[in-house]
């Protein structure tokens, strides 16, 4: 279905966001028919620019950042003529008085009926100044209440939403002065992401395995985000943000509640959000005093990544000598509830690892009594293993009889790969996510009280640590982490994966 006529208006239009990911999945989405020809895209950031400057720039993003190369030019050249530009400060009530009259305008140019997408691509202390001068200057109208002639206005909100769970309360508080709940689209890029909506039809639309998945069959979860990057100049934002902050909180989480809950009744947007916060509000806490025993973290020092000398953390741009945060976290998580009571989720996250990888793995409990001796070969568990990312696909490993006349055992998977299946033109996250926002599904983002849960499961971890004293052990870029988080599985006689 084609997305509704729309001005998206981007706030950070300046940033690497907006032309690295915004404008090239919005032309892509043009590219593929899926946007009208009533469609426009309003940048708004301090710097003075021409709207032909910004279009240029809009144009190198998308020629260098596009999955989909070369730029066609006819696609090129009709999307740009929707493409402009406002320059003004977030604080100043004239930039939106600005923005008002330039969006009437297209309103009436482009056909943009009045529909308005605000995607706020800002740092989170901007987020409230934002949605007040929005409100000021008449630019919010309220929610249409089902008649779909009427007007809308949405705002798309990035991440980190806070910093902890007072911050995101306030930030709630915040938005929902000026926006309803169902006007908000807190962005979780993860949930776009192909093999992760994969997810919900692997689980929902299949018989085999829904059965197995719950406490009587699985023996426990690992669910894995490595990257091989390290801060990539981002030194001042990880300085206050760290691992835990910028993946666990929010992607990894989002994988946890995807992978643990119930069937929803549907897949509208509250029907699978409901079943998301019932996952986030079994979680047993973590307690201040629990936090040694199940949670491990990081620091990257010098290492190799793929046969290059890489710096320490310490060592990257913006970042304190002394710096205690940590790129690295391990966490054993229970999912309290009568599907997994007892099954621990071992989580982790971290930059300079070996390898990048994301996946879920769901290990099975061992056979009741083996037939076999040990001499045939060890009987390693069954393991149902989800690859997120890259080289996207699901394995099963299972154990197989190798051919000969004795009887050895020997540990085989079955594959699915999307690119043999599907090809590789595989849409990205934000393709997805925008288009998503534009047709009003929210689906594939997070409610507030779900931001909120997700910060009260990490609030006590940071109490812990700041309370102590010791720094994060290290661990040489290039590796799995610090031994301690061997040990966290270790003691539970169970081991992580090496994928
Ligand atoms: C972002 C984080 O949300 O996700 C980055 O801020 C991280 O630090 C990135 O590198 C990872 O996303 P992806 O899609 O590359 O797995």
């Amino acid at each position: 279905r084609h997305a509704d006529a729309c001005a998206v208006v981007i706030f950070g239009a300046s940033g690497d966001l907006t032309r690295r990911k915004l404008v090239p999945a919005l032309y892509n989405l043009a590219l593929g028919r899926y946007l009208t020809g009533s469609f426009a895209v309003v940048g708004v950031a301090r710097r003075p620019k021409t709207n032909e400057q910004f279009r240029e720039e809009m144009k190198e993003g998308v020629s260098k950042f596009s999955r989909r190369k070369p730029v066609d030019s006819a696609v090129w050249s009709d999307f740009e003529k929707g493409v402009s530009y406002v320059a003004g400060t977030f604080e100043d009530k004239g930039t939106y008085e600005k923005l008002r009259a330039h969006l009437e305008q297209l309103d009436q140019e482009r056909g943009t009926r009045k529909n308005r997408l605000f995607y706020l691509a800002v740092p989170p202390a901007d987020f409230g100044t934002i949605a007040r001068g929005l409100k000021e200057a008449g630019l919010v109208a309220p929610p249409p209440n089902g008649d779909r002639s009427a007007p809308w206005t949405r705002v798309v909100i990035e991440k980190p939403f806070g910093h902890d769970l007072a911050s995101a309360r306030a930030l709630n508080a915040t938005i929902s002065k000026v926006f309803e709940e169902e006007q908000v689209f807190r962005i979780d890029h993860y949930l776009g992401k192909e093999t992760v909506q994969n997810l919900l039809v692997f689980r929902f639309a299949n018989s085999l395995f829904e059965p197995v998945w719950t406490r009587e069959h699985v023996d426990h979860v690992q669910i894995t985000v490595a990257e091989e990057i390290g801060v990539e100049g981002r030194g001042k934002f990880y300085e206050k943000t760290g691992v835990t902050r910028d993946i666990v909180e929010n992607h990894l989480m989002q994988l946890l509640c995807l992978t643990a809950m119930e069937p929803p009744i549907s897949l509208e947007a509250d029907a699978v959000r409901d079943e998301k916060v019932k996952v986030l509000r079994s979680l047993r806490p973590i307690e201040h005093s629990l936090v040694t025993e199940n949670v491990v973290r990081g620091q990257y020092g010098r290492g190799h990544v793929r046969a290059e000398e890489v710096p320490a953390y310490r060592e990257e741009p913006d970042v304190a000598t002394d710096s205690a945060v940590e790129t690295y976290v391990a966490a054993r998580v229970f999912v309290d509830n009568w599907r997994w009571g007892g099954v621990p989720f071992y989580v982790r996250a971290g930059k300079r690892m070996l390898r990048r990888v994301t996946e879920i793995a769901l290990q099975f409990k061992k056979v009741p009594h083996s037939l076999f001796r040990p001499t045939d070969g060890g009987i390693t568990p069954n393991v149902l293993s989800l690859r997120i990312q890259p080289d996207e696909g699901i394995a099963v490993r299972f154990i197989s009889k190798e051919p000969g006349q004795a009887t050895i055992l020997r540990d085989v998977s079955m594959d699915f790969r999307y690119g043999t299946a599907f090809g590789s033109n595989t849409p990205e996250a934000y393709e997805r996510l925008l288009l998503d926002a534009i047709r009003g599904d929210a689906t594939l983002f997070t409610r507030s009280d779900e931001v909120e849960h997700q910060w009260a499961f990490i609030d006590p971890v940071f109490e812990a640590w700041n309370a102590g004293a010791a720094p994060p052990p290290q661990y040489p870029a290039g590796s799995w982490g610090p031994e301690q988080a061997d040990d966290l599985l270790a003691r539970d006689g169970r081991r992580w994966r090496k994928p």
